[in-house]
Parts: C-alpha cells; sequence; structure tokens
C-alpha cells in the first residue's frame, strides 16, 4: 500500500454519460473517494475534430491531477477514441478508457458474430471499435453507426418522449434489418436510454454497456498497484464538478443517482 491509496479517482466525461460508469465503480469498489468533471459547457464531444476533443481531455486531466487523484477513467467513448495512448503518455498515474473493456463484453456475448456498435460520430469515425472488434476476431460482422442525437435526448431529458422514439427507430433499425446479436452502446450516455435502444432494436438483442467492465478493470488496477483506499468508511466522500451550468447537472444526476448530489462550476 502506498500513500497514494488514500486519493480518489478521477473520472471524466463531457456531461452526465460517466455517471454510468460512476455508477457502477461505487457499487464495485464502495470505499472509493471519487471526483467526477463533466465538461457540460463544451459538451457535445462527438462532432469534434479529435484534436480538439485531446486539448479537452488533457486540461480535464491537468484538472483532476491538480486534485491529486491516484487513477483516471476516461469515462467519455469519443476522448478515449481520440488519444487514449496520448494521455497515457502525459500522466505518471493508471489511465482507463472505454472501448477495450466494452470490445472484450460484447466478444463474450456474440453467438452470430454479428455485432453492432453505436456512439458518437468522432467514435465512430475513429472505426476504434471496428478495428478492435476485427483484430480480436477477424470472422466478425461488424456494423456501426453514429447517432449523435442521442446525447442531446439524455442531456435535456428527453429519452421518455415520442421525438426519441422516432429518432431511435431511424437510427436502429438497420441494426434489426441486420440480425446483429449483440449490441455494443459505445458511448457512455446511451445506457441512459437503454430501455428505449432495447425495445427499438428487441429483446433478442444483448446490449453491452461497458460500465461493469471498466470497473472491473479499475479494480484490477488498484488491486495490482496497492492503491485500494484503505479507509473503509461507507460514505468515501464524491465532488462533482462541471465547466457549464451546475444546475442542470444537479438536477439529472441526482435523480439518475437517486441520491442529492451537489457540482461546482470549474473555468478550465
Ligand atoms: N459520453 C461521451 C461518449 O461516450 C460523449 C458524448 C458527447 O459529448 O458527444 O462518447
Amino acid at each position: 500500500m502506498t500513500a497514494s491509496a488514500y486519493k480518489a479517482i478521477g473520472i471524466l466525461d463531457s456531461g452526465v454519460g460517466g455517471l454510468t460508469v460512476f455508477q457502477e465503480i461505487i457499487r464495485q469498489l464502495p470505499h472509493e473517494k471519487i471526483i467526477y468533471f463533466g465538461d457540460t459547457a463544451r459538451m457535445p464531444y462527438g462532432p469534434r475534430p479529435d484534436e480538439e476533443v485531446r486539448r479537452f481531455a488533457l486540461q480535464i486531466i491537468d484538472f483532476l491531477r491538480n486534485q491529486e487523484v491516484k487513477m483516471v477513467v476516461v469515462a467519455c467513448n469519443t476522448a478515449t477514441a481520440a488519444g487514449l495512448s496520448h494521455y497515457r503518455a502525459h500522466c505518471d498515474i493508471p489511465v482507463v478508457g472505454v472501448i477495450e473493456p466494452g470490445v472484450r463484453a460484447a466478444l463474450t456475448y456474440t453467438r452470430s458474430g454479428r455485432i453492432g456498435v453505436i456512439g458518437t460520430a468522432g467514435t465512430i469515425r475513429s472505426s476504434a471499435y471496428q478495428k478492435a472488434l476485427q483484430e480480436a476476431r477477424p470472422d466478425v460482422h461488424i456494423i456501426a453507426k453514429a447517432c449523435p442525437l442521442f446525447v442531446l435526448l439524455v442531456e435535456n431529458d428527453l429519452v421518455h418522449t415520442p421525438e426519441a422514439e422516432q429518432v431511435a427507430e431511424v437510427y436502429l433499425a438497420p441494426f434489426r434489418e441486420a440480425a446483429v446479436d449483440t449490441l455494443i452502446l459505445g458511448c457512455t450516455h446511451y445506457p441512459l436510454m437503454s430501455d428505449l435502444i432495447q425495445s427499438t432494436v428487441g429483446p433478442q438483442v444483448q446490449l453491452v454497456n461497458s460500465a461493469e467492465e471498466i470497473a472491473r478493470e479499475v479494480k484490477d488496477i488498484l488491486d495490482k498497484q496497492g492503491l485500494h483506499n484503505p479507509l473503509k468508511c461507507s460514505d468515501p466522500g464524491y465532488r462533482f464538478f462541471v465547466s457549464g451550468n451546475p444546475h442542470s447537472f444537479k438536477e439529472i444526476a441526482s435523480k439518475m443517482l437517486r441520491r442529492h448530489i451537489e457540482a461546482y462550476q470549474v473555468l478550465l
């Protein structure tokens, strides 16, 4: 065990999407302190060029390092696809991304080898999922599609509307037609609308939410590096920072996490 073990885990995303990863990490690692950053002023990341997303992610990583975190979880597929290796090279602490864990989970689920991938424009354009799937199993048949409006539906709390149903139908009908048996939710916002996605593609399709795998990877690193928080208190402390309006984030996050949270605005 090192002195760093007492420090928090840093998690970043463009908005509330990374909270799906936060939730799973606190479920598997209930004694860890967490500092969460949602870059809500610059969300969505999906349509932005890679270089810009990388710059934003590095700014947030520096903010988290100034808060003395022991590890960073890039809980954003777009930011992971744009430059995980850059973030790792930039830091002397472990940095976990979200693409590899999703690929691993999808390959354990699929029976037919027909896998769908949905994500932001940046993630799909990067082909990060397509390449990783094909490298691991060259015989898989992959259908990938960007679903840019999904992030906006989630961030604006519009998932339970008829308009959301129509958007889902337009984006997801091709996966039904292609008879995929597994669909990777390649954006951390999408698990927040998984009921709608599941009912649109049909119950025979296994949805892959990589949060569980990511939390397991975080746990493995804590195990291997002796970084588990030695203080076993039931309320280790969670802090939330955003670059935009803290009130709307606080509302959506409190509803989603079913606990009252405070969020503070930080100008990067
Ligand atoms: N939640 C993020 C992702 O996993 C980013 C969504 C966005 O800002 O476009 O890709």
